[in-house]
């Protein structure tokens, strides 16, 4: 008897730290104590395969696997796609089981990859600004939530990137317009700077975001060997030299073995 009501006892209190951590867990999800949480929605496209509709893509990543991100992909609405600055960020989400018990997966949580981007009105308005929405690769989505659900409320947060092997550089466009794709970005994963050098003894030329992760500075360096630096958006910044040699062409990707951390 004296051990049954042990056991209950136990039982109680187990129930009430339950709670508590419960009550703490929302705490944090909303956004309380800075732990970084907002609160959007999800859906999905494409099929379970994911293969055409993650190639291509507002951020110009022209094979996302190829690419280095992955299965686990996601168009943003244009609050968060902010014309391609976002490219390349991930982020962490959760179902929000609070407001949506019964399509969430329990315990569910992904880490996705921004490749792309989700227009206005497209997928019945939840891309439309102000909102925060992901539209991602059906695996990434099934991962939190349930496939019949087809959109459900989720607490995302940006989280670092992780990265096998260094950031590679494609070289696009024609001459007199070098364009380069910057990919397989680790750590902060976002791009904000990008400087160009044509030669050994040549200077750093400022590039710009042209579109998506594609970078831009017209100055003629066919023929050169390319260097890069490249920041990103937490101020840490690389130097990528000679990894472009000079018979390079346009189309080729160059893949380095400096990575952010
Ligand atoms: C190319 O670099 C030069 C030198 O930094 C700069 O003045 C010019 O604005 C750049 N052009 C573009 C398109 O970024």
């Amino acid at each position: 008897m004296g051990a049954d009501m042990g056991e209950k006892d136990m039982a109680r209190r187990l129930m009430v730290l339950t709670v508590i951590c419960y009550f703490i867990k929302i705490a944090e999800a909303s956004g309380g104590g800075g732990s970084g949480w907002s609160r959007g929605h999800a859906t999905f496209y494409g099929g379970s395969n994911a293969a055409p509709s993650t190639m291509g893509g507002a951020c110009g990543y022209d094979n996302v696997y190829t690419a280095g991100y992955g299965v686990y992909t996601t168009a943003l609405s244009s609050a968060l796609f902010r014309e391609g600055e976002a490219c390349g960020a991930c982020y962490e989400l959760l179902c929000d089981s609070m407001s949506d018990r019964r399509w969430c997966r329990q315990g569910g949580r992904v880490v996705v990859s921004a490749t792309n981007f989700c227009p206005s009105n497209d997928r019945g308005g939840w891309c439309n600004s102000p909102l925060q929405h992901f539209d991602k690769s059906l695996p990434a989505f099934t991962r939190i939530a349930r496939y019949s659900s087809g959109i459900v409320p989720v607490l995302f947060r940006r989280v670092g990137c992780a990265k096998k092997g260094g950031v590679k550089f494609t070289v696009k466009g024609h001459s007199f317009f070098n364009l380069v794709l910057i990919s397989n970005v680790g750590g902060n994963g976002v791009v904000k700077g990008v400087w160009v050098r044509g030669g050994r003894g040549g200077v750093w030329q400022a590039m710009h975001r042209n579109w998506g992760a594609n970078w831009q500075n017209n100055s003629k360096l066919d023929g050169k060997p390319l260097s890069f630096r490249v920041m990103v958006e937490d101020g840490k910044m690389l130097t990528f030299n000679n990894v472009v040699p000079s018979n390079w062409r346009f189309g080729q990707t160059f893949a380095t073995r400096l990575q952010f951390s």
